[in-house]
């Protein structure tokens, strides 16, 4: 039975929150398999706005289970006041379950990623600032605290030691910060753990047993493609894998349960943070689509840079996460450009290159080659149907299906639950 993974496939930030929780009413399980509260999913239903950092966009639906996977870090301060805040709102939670190996972000990751990004000073990734990177370093360094570590003193003690004896060499003699208290830092922890325990739970035998009963799960990644630490735009990136394969790792489903990979893609490109963007706009271009986007970042409210579509990232997500799908999201925003410029390939010192270049160099080195498809002036946010677009409308729609290699299965034209064309069913 059917496990389909839903994720971004471009710099973050495509819509994957409102995505998430418009299958969320049929399907029975919302697994976040990787990164942690630096994503920020708004979902809106009826007047209601949510912004969910940590929590699956599923939360929700009242039928489906919220899972937050072991590829997953978790803040536990920032996970408790989502909860409660979402409580306060009327929200029902108690379905949540917790990964026992998920990893624990703690304010000394926090911390370090603040220091870190201090020191690089103009060569810094613009972090969120939430510990991520020092978090998923520990994990590889094995020297992380668990989940699971929460319940049982002695061991979380041993392993707070140990996280800190280099840290606090670094804090105090490289960083000229005061040194952080062990005995502070499991108090804190120690803290949580009662809080946490009713949620807590083996969720690799949770899924797999789910999806023997025919169960539907769904996979929802954080961040997007070009961020992803293997195949993104590194070092600009974040410490985790979105792409699809981070859904079998950070959760414990095997691949050849996957059935579906939905691409989320925005109708144009906005990024967070430092690193190449080759169809920036510099422009009234880009602050229009700043400004009727609302593109501003749900988590550190910092303005998100915007761009022109571009059809080469569109194909490489399409084939480093052998995309089924794509959910087109945001077209109601191109609406009033006469002419919309998509970036079709680079121009690399002179060459005209089809495909991302994997090398760094040449990357930043990419000028965007535009062709000018004609735009549409009309509403669309009431359209239900791909026959209720204007003919340009559909034609923009046809001609980034044909670059980006899968079809298009549904269309955003608003930020609301009903504001989408849905073409193909999901389930
Ligand atoms: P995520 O991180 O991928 O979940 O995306 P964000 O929530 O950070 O940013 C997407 C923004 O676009 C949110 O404010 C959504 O409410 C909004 N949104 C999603 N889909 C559409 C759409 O089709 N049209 C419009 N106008 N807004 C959308
Ligand atoms: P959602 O899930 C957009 C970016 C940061 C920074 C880089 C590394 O809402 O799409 P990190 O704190 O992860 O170490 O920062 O990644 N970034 C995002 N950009 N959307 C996100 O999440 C992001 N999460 C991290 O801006 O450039
Ligand atoms: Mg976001």
């Amino acid at each position: 039975m059917p496990a389909l993974v839903l994720l971004g496939a471009q710099w973050g930030d495509e819509g994957k929150g409102k995505a998430t929780d418009l299958l969320g009413g049929s399907v029975d399980y919302v697994v976040r398999y990787q990164g942690g509260n630096n994503a920020g999913h708004t979902v809106v239903v009826g007047d209601q706005k949510y912004a969910l950092h940590l929590l699956p966009s599923g939360i929700l639906s009242p039928t489906c289970v919220p899972v937050i996977g072991n590829g997953v870090v978790v803040d536990p301060s920032v996970l408790l006041s989502e909860l409660s805040g979402l409580n306060e709102r009327g929200v029902d939670t108690s379905k949540l379950l917790i990964s026992g190996n998920a990893h624990i972000i703690t304010p000394y990751h926090v911390t370090v990623d603040k220091v870190t990004e201090r020191f690089l000073g103009k060569r810094k990734i613009g972090t969120t600032g939430r510990g991520i990177g020092p978090t998923y370093a520990d994990k590889i360094n094995r020297v992380g605290i668990r989940v699971q570590d929460l319940y049982d003193e002695s061991i979380l003690t041993q392993k707070v030691e140990a996280a800190l004896d280099v840290k606090n060499q670094m804090l105090t003699k490289l960083y000229n910060r005061r040194a952080i208290a062990i005995e502070q830092v499991v108090e804190e922890l120690l803290g949580y753990a009662e809080k946490l325990a009713p949620y807590v739970a083996d969720t690799v035998l949770v899924l797999n047993q789910a999806l023997e009963e025919d169960k539907v799960v769904l996979f929802e990644g954080g961040q997007g493609t070009l961020l992803d630490i293997d195949h993104g735009t590194y070092p600009f990136v974040t410490s985790s894998n979105p792409t699809a394969g981070g859904a079998c790792t950070g959760s414990g489903v095997g691949p050849t349960k996957i059935s579906r990979v939905i691409g989320i893609l925005k109708a144009y490109t906005t990024r967070v943070g430092a690193g190449p963007f080759p169809t920036e706009l510099f422009d009234e271009d880009g602050q229009a689509l700043r400004r009727i986007g609302g593109e501003r970042g749900v988590t550190t409210g910092r303005d998100r840079r915007c761009g022109w579509f571009d059809a080469v990232i569109a194909r490489y997500a399409t084939r480093v996460n052998g995309l089924t799908d794509f959910f087109l999201t945001k077209l109601d925003v191109l609406t009033g450009w006469e002419q919309i410029p998509v970036c079709v390939a680079y121009e690399i010192d002179g060459r005209r290159v089809e495909e991302l270049p994997y090398s760094q160099t040449d990357f930043h080195h990419a000028k965007p080659v535009y062709e000018n498809l004609p735009g549409w002036s009309e509403d669309i946010t009431k359209a239900k149907s791909f026959a209720d677009l204007p003919k340009n409308a559909q034609n923009y729609v046809k001609a980034l299906e044909e670059m980006s290699g899968a079809p298009i299965s549904a269309i955003g034209v608003g930020p609301g639950r009903d504001e989408t064309i849905e073409i193909n069913s999901f389930l």
